[in-house]
């Protein structure tokens, strides 16, 4: 620290700028974006822990295919010291099964052995220095039916959530993903209602990490300014504010908008990401795109890179972006494929993330 005159000191605490609450949620992180280039985070996802899950919340955890050496999977690991150290890559999602978390038992207590190995990722993740996402995903479902509406009750998607923030709410890097892609969701109040709950059983453990919020519509970036936008605004802290509470978005540009074509026909900035900014910085809110990307192909690199500099230049309210996917998936034969190949000592990315993945405007 610089030696200071006492008199500039004294007035220097007289006229201080009031400090950052230290019970800011979500760390007061994601303040003053206005001024940035580009996002404040952009990464890939880092799958296998969610292999086995199906749409309908389904997860046969036998299927998994963790990307850790340590348990003979791919090096997930490695990939992410990769993206950080050659592609200033700065967060990865990790998704997992809600069965296999919990061993099966809805409702029941973390099965200490599959957390400890989830948190073999979850701990090279934040070894890279990144912020890490964890992401349940079960499509708003256990089983078939669905959380709150005949399905596991808002008390056992909170115990789920509690028992996680316990576990890593001492570490701001990690974000809370509550649910991949609710989807045919009947009641959109009523879905409100149960990320409430998870989100008052969170805070109530103490933690204020960033808490993702995901709408109805495969967490359709486009539906959401009218399908769950409005009843999800009404998702508050204790404290009734929203900072930290991050609206999750997801949108694909093949034709069909599922993600499984190796083709792009639309950027997407003109039906979805363009009136979602507008609706975002109208309601003074936030979002991020936990799932974005397309095949290795030229219609990809094309379209893809455009909404990548979109996103890029309404940092405002996108504070980030994070590709699908790398992970566990093969590089040679998964359409989506976003995993670096190993030739020794470097690696090599897939064409798209070369192209297009960057937070510059
Ligand atoms: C679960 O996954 C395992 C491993 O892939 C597979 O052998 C088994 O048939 C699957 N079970 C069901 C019910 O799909
Ligand atoms: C939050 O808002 C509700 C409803 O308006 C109110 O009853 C409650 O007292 C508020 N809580 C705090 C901590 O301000």
């Amino acid at each position: 620290m610089k030696i200071t005159l006492a008199s500039t000191i004294l007035a220097s605490v007289a006229y201080a700028a009031p400090q950052l609450d230290s019970r800011a949620y979500g760390n007061a992180i994601h303040g003053s974006l206005s001024k940035r280039a580009g996002v404040q985070y952009f990464g890939v996802n880092i799958a296998g822990f969610d292999f086995g899950c199906a749409t309908t919340g389904t997860c046969n955890t036998s299927a998994i295919y963790p990307p850790l050496p340590a348990l003979g999977g791919p090096d997930g690991p490695g990939q992410m010291a990769h993206f950080v150290n050659d592609d200033s890559m700065n967060i990865f999602r990790l998704p997992v099964g809600w069965q296999y978390l919990v061993a099966n038992q809805l409702g029941g207590t973390l099965d200490a052995t599959n957390v400890a190995n989830y948190d073999k990722l979850v701990q090279a993740c934040l070894g890279t220095g990144a912020s890490c996402i964890i992401d349940i995903h079960n499509y708003a479902r256990w089983n078939g039916a669905i959380i709150g509406q005949g399905g596991p009750t808002n008390e056992q998607f909170a115990s789920l959530w509690s028992q996680l923030a316990t576990k890593y709410g001492s570490e701001p890097k990690i974000f809370f993903g509550l649910m991949n892609e609710p989807h045919d969701v009947p009641d959109i109040n009523l879905w409100a209602d149960s990320v409430q709950a998870v989100v008052t059983a969170i805070r109530n453990t103490g933690a204020e990490n960033t808490i993702l919020i995901p709408g109805n519509d495969w967490t359709s970036a486009q539906a959401f300014p009218t399908n769950s936008g409005p009843a999800l605004l009404s998702v508050v802290n204790p404290d009734n504010s929203t900072d930290g509470l991050i609206f999750d978005v997801h949108k694909y540009s093949d034709s069909d908008n599922s993600g499984t074509h190796t083709d792009c026909t639309t950027n997407n900035i003109a039906t979805a990401f363009s009136p979602l900014a507008d609706w975002l910085r109208s309601n003074g809110r936030q979002a991020i795109n936990t799932e974005m990307g397309g095949g290795n192909t030229a219609s990809c690199e094309t379209l893809i890179c455009q909404q990548v500099q979109f996103v890029n230049q309404n940092a405002d309210v996108y504070i980030g972006y994070v590709g699908w996917s790398a992970g566990s998936f093969s590089p040679t034969t998964y359409e989506l494929s976003e995993v670096p190949t190993n030739n020794g000592n470097t690696w090599t990315d897939s064409a798209l993330v070369q192209a297009c993945f960057t937070n510059t405007a």
